[in-house]
């Protein structure tokens, strides 16, 4: 299977001195040149370096970021009532878990880096090969356009936004400070990514502890609230429900917001030491815990804060942090920063990974196949990312951008859920070492569909319209530099000096 000639094929690579302890590593050169590159031919290829507690610990990274700490109030809006809500944090985490456990589904069926691009492109391909194709290289178009560099911007202007709130007085700092040191930021991030790819997992794994913590903190104190009987805005929990089936569709989106990244371990698959394993089981762990330390944080919450005191906030953690912490509130606002820095060191890790595959599969200019020849990090997708984030970061509010990515990202998430259940037709033969019944990958289909045209229908705007178009301007470039394999002279200029400029070698493919 294809799956057992990917292990025999990786036993076979040679670890170069210099890329010891380095996420990637050399491989001896025995390999056919899949791409017909014009390329330096010494091969480069990721080395397995992700245990479970690393596994674990980079879903959680991804997960938890700024979302908890601020979409308790959009969650609330859309329901009206504490009952409602902390229902919708509860389905949020389960929608998660579910979606999780369908791509671990087809991460071992299809053990790629890239995820929804590799499930894409073979799970909806062997059905029909160009409808995968067409649409794998669609979501890789509007992931990098789009859904990585605006996550990657929400978080890092989270997190300058905080850390300047926590460092400076009262006043809060000015917009643009906020904007050129969340530009700064992603400067820093893109250094540490392109030094070493271990460095980056290090510090994703400090991050985690830390923002653990902080959760644990506010559940802690949430509890010895309701000990001291502190529990009248959770009594009538529901009165006041919302009865508009489609707005809720916008509570989801906050909610599920927070739990983006669930499929943040599947752009690594190629890195698990152990993917059989690994995959499903950081999964199974990642997903429940985060669940239950979300539901208890919003219980902690309406401890201290009335409906209308969570409404009128902008911030919701840091409102319950002023009641509960007084002055040493600005801690709070560090750790909350800290937490969103994480979550966008994890994001650019894993943005570089999808421009990789997605080079790989002839739909970026080869250059972002390669990785750095000498640190063995996947540089050109790191720089691409982090770039457009910087963009991102300059005009947009968060919360439109916020709904701009779960529009799209649901579509595609929908679309990889199908994928699953295509495989199990297509690819009946594939060892699973988990298996979703049919009725639920439909369930989750029905679900993500009702995401991406709720919103749609209930309050259409500006901001859907334009990720639509340039979902469908991708599409123009489908046809020349996809479909006819067109490369421009320029193109080929542009890939000669990028490689010669940043050291690169293309990275061992193995399609
Ligand atoms: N869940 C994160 C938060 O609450 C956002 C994750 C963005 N998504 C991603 N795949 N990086 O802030």
């Amino acid at each position: 299977s294809k799956a057992e000639s990917d292990s025999i094929h990786r036993h076979r690579h040679v670890q170069s001195p210099s890329s010891k302890n380095q996420g990637l590593s050399v491989i001896s050169n025995s390999q056919p040149d899949v791409l017909n590159s014009t390329l330096p031919t010494v091969e480069v290829t990721l080395q397995r370096h992700l245990g479970l507690f690393s596994g674990v610990c980079f879903i959680v990274g991804v997960i938890i970021g700024s979302g908890i700490f601020i979409s308790p109030k959009g969650v609330l809006e859309h329901t009206h009532s504490v009952g409602a809500c902390l229902i919708v944090w509860a389905i949020c985490g389960l929608l998660a878990l579910l979606g999780a456990l369908c791509y671990a589904e087809i991460g071992t069926v299809i053990p790629r880096n890239g995820a929804e691009v590799a499930y894409l492109k073979e799970g909806i391909g062997s059905v029909h090969e160009r409808t995968g194709d067409v649409l794998a290289y669609l979501f890789n178009w509007t992931n990098a356009i789009i859904l990585r560099p605006a996550s990657l911007a929400v978080l890092t202007l989270t997190f300058s936004e905080y850390f300047l709130a926590g460092i400076m007085d009262d006043c809060g700092p000015p917009s643009e400070l906020v904007q050129m040191f969340a530009i700064f930021t992603i400067i820093m991030l893109i250094n540490v990514s392109s030094l070493s790819v271990s460095a980056a997992n290090h510090l994703n794994i400090v991050f985690v502890i830390c923002k653990v913590l902080t959760i644990l903190t506010v559940i802690v104190a949430g509890l010895v609230r309701v000990l001291q009987g502190h529990t009248k805005y959770l009594e009538n929990g529901f009165a006041g429900t919302t009865k508009n089936p489609l707005g809720i569709a916008f509570a989801f989106y906050s909610g599920l917001w927070a739990y983006d990244g669930w499929n943040s371990l599947n752009t690594v698959t190629e890195e698990l030491k152990n993917p059989q394993r690994d995959l499903w089981l950081s999964i199974a762990l990642a997903l429940p815990a985060v669940t239950v330390l979300y539901v208890l944080t919003n219980i902690s919450y309406f401890t201290v804060l009335s409906k209308a005191a969570l409404l009128s906030s902008t911030a919701v953690a840091v409102t319950w942090g002023e009641v509960i912490l007084g002055r040493a509130v600005r801690a709070l606002l560090i750790l909350i920063s800290i937490s969103a820095l994480g979550s966008a060191n994890g994001t650019l890790i894993a943005a570089a990974r999808y421009s990789m595959v997605g080079a790989q599969y002839g739909y970026l200019p080869e250059v972002f196949a390669c990785i750095h020849s000498k640190r063995l990090t996947p540089l050109p997708g790191i720089v691409l990312q982090g770039f457009i984030g910087i963009l991102f970061c300059l005009p947009i509010d968060i919360s439109s951008l916020i709904d701009l990515f779960n529009f799209a990202a649901w579509i595609f998430y929908g679309l990889t859920f199908f994928a699953t259940l295509c495989c199990k037709f297509t690819k009946k033969d594939a060892k699973r070492v988990i298996s979703i019944p049919i009725p639920l990958i439909v369930v989750i289909i029905l679900i993500s569909i009702y995401l991406v045209i709720a919103p749609v229908i209930s309050k259409p705007s500006i901001g859907l319209l334009v990720a639509t178009t340039i979902m469908l301007v991708g599409l123009v470039f489908y046809y020349p530099f996809v479909y006819r394999k067109m490369e421009l002279n320029i193109m080929k200029k542009f890939n000669t000096f990028l490689i010669t400029f940043f050291d690169l070698q293309r990275a061992q493919v193995d399609i």
